[in-house]
């Protein structure tokens, strides 16, 4: 029996998150014809898919006729130092097409080529011009489009709702439950099938791309209710966020800079980037400055400027010259578009970048270098998800988006999570209003669990130990940033683990003052446990790795490690609030898509 002491919803599919994948998904199931909710912590259209500013990358051949599915995930794969799960990743590359015409439908308004279809612009790691896009905005653009869809298909919305539990009935995901923002009331939503599409987990690092909301909610919610998580040790720094003034620094300064003719320079201002060139990419990159540019002018000889080599290699990149000594004044790079584009090119195709900095730091991007350095932007690990239905180890919940995980492997390519989230957002959708429409009768969620739900949460305001929530998650930020980064060691995987362990003892003692109306002291509290469930899945993966592989490299094992952690997939499991790690062998990919990793292919 429910408790229906709380304000109580019942819907066949509840979406949590409202992002690219949760509009997707709750465009997809309300179309499939179940009652559908949509519930986002923030207001909605307030997404980190908006901070996607290049582009959704999908082999639409616009710009290269050579382009086809087969490239888009070959360099997926390579991009992802081929961790990635096979299967969605094949998905991804021959969905994304539709997708992308299916959003122009709607009225996505993308940049033209001269005879009128999609522009599609460079992003490192991609063989072709590939990134369908809208100046630097293409992510908002993308969230106002599926916004004004999913409003018109009528389906409901919830803002300003953290969902705090799922609910279960058996084995089963049944609902969520939490509480709204503005009146601190609790609320339970009652579901046959839940879709967790809440994004990453970036606001555990201190110089992050991400906003507030990213605290790695779904995670957590995730992990609670049984769900297996994968390789959350595969954290992707974006090379180039901004650096200064401090008040800003993480904010992310587009890859599209780069797609669109920007170059990097250290102090010294050599082009620094072609001393970084790997083996794995030496064959299709530049390999010097002449060569680089005549690319640039003129595409016909495909070898690209190293400044467009995946984002792992150019986030070490940065921080090795930084640590040599050859960094900015603000301990960045610099990052280069005046001298080879015109203030009128800049000001058209990256208008928002001119913007950013003119009015945060006083910078003018058409006529001078702006400073940037890498910063925390994506989690290519998360939720563990089948790859054709999106559905995760437990019956009834699926995930979709940053908070699942296995398509973009060790490293994701820029541009590859748009068109993760129409594609898989849209499979979400669709396979839980399956499963909700063949399940017989309406789960129920147990009366003492909502109970055990609304005591846990009011815990903070019981308690007398004093502790503050943002000094709590000021030293998780210092934590993750200096003992989690970029480089990793053994040495300082396991201070990381002994703060992080201190951290908990300390979040039991948080105490919150005040009443419970947008008390952000309180909301503060209860996402520091999301963070720091984060925060120590992330520690216990990077330790276990022993290797360097995309968004993971320890300093200690400075190569990968193809024999033995190439092949697997590190699975966690929480039971009573401790994880354990298992190795799980990565899923075997068929031989005719291991032929198109054949030299000269
Ligand atoms: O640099 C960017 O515009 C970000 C794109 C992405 O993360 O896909």
């Amino acid at each position: 029996m429910a408790n229906d002491k709380y304000e109580t919803h019942e819907y066949d599919v509840i979406v949590i998150g409202a992002g690219g994948a949760g509009l997707r998904a709750a465009i997809e199931a309300s179309a499939a014809g179940v009652k559908t909710a949509l519930i986002c912590k923030s207001l909605l259209g307030k997404a980190h898919t908006v901070m996607a500013e290049g582009g959704i990358a999908a082999a639409l051949r616009n710009v290269y006729q050579e382009d086809n599915w087969k490239v888009h995930f070959r360099d997926t794969m390579r991009g992802g130092k081929m961790l990635n799960n096979w299967r969605m990743a094949q998905l991804h590359a021959q969905e994304a097409p539709d997708r992308v015409l299916e959003l122009e439908e709607w009225g996505a308004l993308f940049d033209r080529t001269k005879d009128g279809r999609i522009l599609q612009r460079d992003f490192g790691g991609h063989r072709y011009a590939r990134l369908a896009h809208v100046g630097d905005r293409t992510g908002l653009e993308m969230i106002r489009t599926l916004q004004q869809h999913a409003v018109h298909k009528g389906i409901d919305v919830y803002m300003e709702c953290n969902i705090q539990r799922l609910l279960k009935d058996g084995d089963r995901v049944c609902g969520a439950f939490g509480y709204w923002r503005e009146s601190g009331k609790f609320v339970t939503f009652k579901s046959k099938a839940t879709v967790l599409a809440t994004g990453g987990v970036g606001k555990a690092w201190k110089f992050t791309s991400n906003s507030w909301e990213y605290t790695g909610d779904g995670t957590t919610l995730a992990a609670d209710a049984g769900a297996d998580l994968i390789d959350m040790e595969m954290i992707q720094f974006h090379p180039t966020g901004m650096v200064w003034p401090n008040s800003v620094r993480g904010i992310l300064v587009t890859e599209g800079v780069r797609g669109d003719g920007g170059t990097l320079r250290n102090s010294e201002g050599e082009r620094f980037m072609f001393n970084y060139i790997t083996d794995y990419f030496r064959a299709e990159t530049a390999e010097t400055e002449e060569e680089a540019d005549a690319w640039y002018e003129d595409k016909t000889n495909n070898r690209r400027t190293p400044d467009l080599l995946p984002r792992d290699e150019v986030a070490r990149a940065i921080n090795a010259e930084v640590k040599a000594g050859r960094g900015s004044p603000h301990g960045g790079v610099l990052l280069d578009i005046a001298s080879r584009r015109s203030a009128e090119y800049i000001a058209r195709r990256l208008p928002s970048m001119h913007h950013q900095f003119k009015e945060l730091a006083d910078v003018d991007i058409t006529k001078e270098p702006m400073e940037v350095g890498p910063t925390c932007h994506y989690i290519m690990g998360g939720v563990r998800v089948e790859a054709d239905t999106a559905a995760t180890t437990v019956p009834g919940l699926y995930a979709a988006g940053e908070v699942a995980a296995g398509l973009h492997g060790a490293n994701r390519l820029g541009g590859n999570s748009l068109s993760d989230l129409l594609v898989f957002g849209r499979r979400a959708g669709l396979y839980a209003a399956q499963y909700a429409q063949d399940l017989e009768g309406h789960p129920s969620p147990a009366t003492d669990q909502i109970e055990q739900c609304a005591q846990e949460l009011l815990a903070p305001f019981n308690n007398d130990g004093g502790e503050n929530p943002y000094s709590v998650h000021m030293a998780l930020q210092d934590c993750m940033q200096n003992l989690v980064g970029i480089i990793r060691a053994e040495s300082e995987l396991k201070k990381a683990q002994t703060e992080i362990a201190s951290l908990k003892e300390r979040l039991a003692r948080v105490t919150v003052e005040g009443h419970r109306q947008y008390n952000p002291g309180w909301n503060l509290a209860l996402d520091l446990q999301s963070l720091l469930t984060v925060a120590e899945a992330t520690t216990m993966g990077a330790l276990e790795r022993k290797e360097s592989r995309g968004g993971h490299t320890r300093e200690d094992h400075p190569g990968p490690d193809p024999d033995k952690y190439g092949k697997i997939n590190l699975v966690l499991r929480r039971k009573d609030g401790e994880f354990s790690l298992s190795a799980e062998p990565l899923p075997e990919m068929p031989d005719d898509l291991k032929e198109l990793f054949e030299e000269g292919r």
